[in-house]
């Protein structure tokens, strides 16, 4: 009898997917399932038969800890598309085989809208095949654009690592306000989404002032008005930082990043990389005001942060992971966990679920109503709904002063 499940990892990592990967293994060993194998790279590691049993590398409650406060994703991952159904049966045919092979009732994939697209077609599959394994999708992305549900654990990680280095950054640069200028332009991930950007408010409070400006990818950049309004604020404050989202384009449809040196790099799903954007602003600044400027990318470090994760996410990300198993377990196929908000304040929310049909390659930006009138900063409401997921710590366990993971071993020794 099939009572095996896989579970796989796929897209940019996040601070807490090992969280949800914990959750997948936990809860499916409480209810009895005698194998958890874990992919290696996803889909793409699987379509070479690329699996490992990770009872070889969980061995106690210790290591379900060390796994969900390990940053990166500990299966490994991949951004890879299954080709549509129709024309490709070969390709269906493999997996399904090897499914067969291990006997998999159950297929967990953790990822974002892209990856959902790989449920979404696997599970399409086994009803035109009638094949008794079920697919769930387990969300996952810091840009917290999957549609329907609340918020993606992930993202409120990244949040507090973004709010956290502003407010660091912002400090810095203000302690040179009494005779030097500097603008300082940080570059934000999210893509076409401004949920991470806009986290850069967080480190407004009564200690610090805040980021001077928020430019977000949901509207056009208009690099005069950016300009004007850095030469408006530079006088009274000599040190001012913007926040820029890595994904804003300006009038023409070209990314701020391709006005410069960025990259022209296109990953497998068809997403250009998008980098330089901070670059380009600061070098358009020092031609336009001749003063200091600094750009900051924060890169892989807004999501690899699992030294600062909030533990309201890693929290969520573990329970999310559990109710995937739980879902198909009970008979539930085609569809993705997600979180609903029930109260904001006290902070009250609950997994449910829904059609992966829906939430599949779709994209949830910011509301307008949560960017302000002039375009450039966040409303309250927008501060509301980040506050909540941005709570409290879950520090790593350090050894000899820095944080332990866990790792995958191969008679011994890591594997790279
Ligand atoms: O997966 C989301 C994300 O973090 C995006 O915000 C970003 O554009 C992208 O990944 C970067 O991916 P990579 O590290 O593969 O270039």
């Amino acid at each position: 009898m099939r009572n095996n499940v896989i579970v796989g990892q796929s897209g940019g990592p996040t601070a807490v997917i090992n969280s949800s990967l914990a959750g997948v293994y936990k809860s499916a060993m409480d209810r009895g399932i005698e194998k958890v194998y874990g992919m290696r790279h996803g889909i793409l590691g699987f379509l070479d038969e690329q699996y490992t049993d990770l009872s070889e590398h969980i061995k106690s409650e210790l290591d379900i800890e060390l796994l969900k406060r390990t940053p990166a994703a500990f299966l490994g991952t991949c951004r890879y598309k299954l080709p549509e159904i129709y024309g490709h049966e070969d390709v269906y045919k493999k997996i399904f085989a090897v499914l067969d092979k291990l006997d998999i009732s159950c297929f967990l994939y953790i990822g974002g809208n892209d990856s959902m697209d790989t449920i979404r077609k696997l599970s399409d599959y086994a009803v035109i095949v009638d094949h008794p394994t079920r697919f769930v999708g387990v969300p996952k992305t810091i840009d917290n654009d999957l549609a329907v549900t609340d918020h993606t654990p992930g993202y409120g990680s990244a949040a507090k690592y973004i709010g956290t280095a502003l407010k660091e950054v912002i400090a810095d640069t203000l302690s040179f306000a009494y005779d030097t200028k500097i603008v300082t332009i940080v570059e934000i991930m999210g893509r076409h989404a401004g949920w991470l950007t806009g986290a850069a408010a967080l480190a407004e409070g009564e200690d610090s002032v805040g980021p001077d400006l928020i430019y977000m990818p949901e509207l056009t950049f208009d690099m005069e008005r950016f300009v004007d309004k850095v030469k408006e604020i530079l006088p009274k404050k000599k040190c001012i930082t913007v926040a820029v989202s890595e994904g804003i384009k300006v009038a023409n449809g070209k990314y701020v990043c391709e006005l410069g040196e960025g990259s022209d790099y296109v990953d497998a799903f068809g997403h250009k990389q998008l980098t330089g954007t901070a670059r380009t602003l600061a070098t358009v600044i020092s031609a336009e005001i001749g003063c200091k400027t600094r750009a900051i990318e924060l890169s892989t470090l807004q999501r690899s942060a699992s030294h600062l994760v909030s533990r309201v996410d890693i929290t969520e990300a573990f329970q999310v992971g559990a109710a995937g198993v739980k879902a198909a377990m009970e008979g539930e196929t085609g569809k993705m966990i997600l979180l609903k908000r029930v109260s904001n304040d006290p902070y009250i929310c609950i997994t449910d679920m829904h059609d992966v049909h829906k939430i599949a390659n779709a994209e949830k930006t910011v509301p307008r109503e949560w960017i302000n009138e002039s375009g450039d900063y966040v409303t309250k409401e927008f501060m509301d709904y980040m506050k909540p997921l941005i709570q409290a710590e879950l520090p790593p366990i350090q050894v000899e002063g820095i944080p332990r993971y866990l790792y995958m071993r191969k008679n011994g020794t890591p594997v790279t």
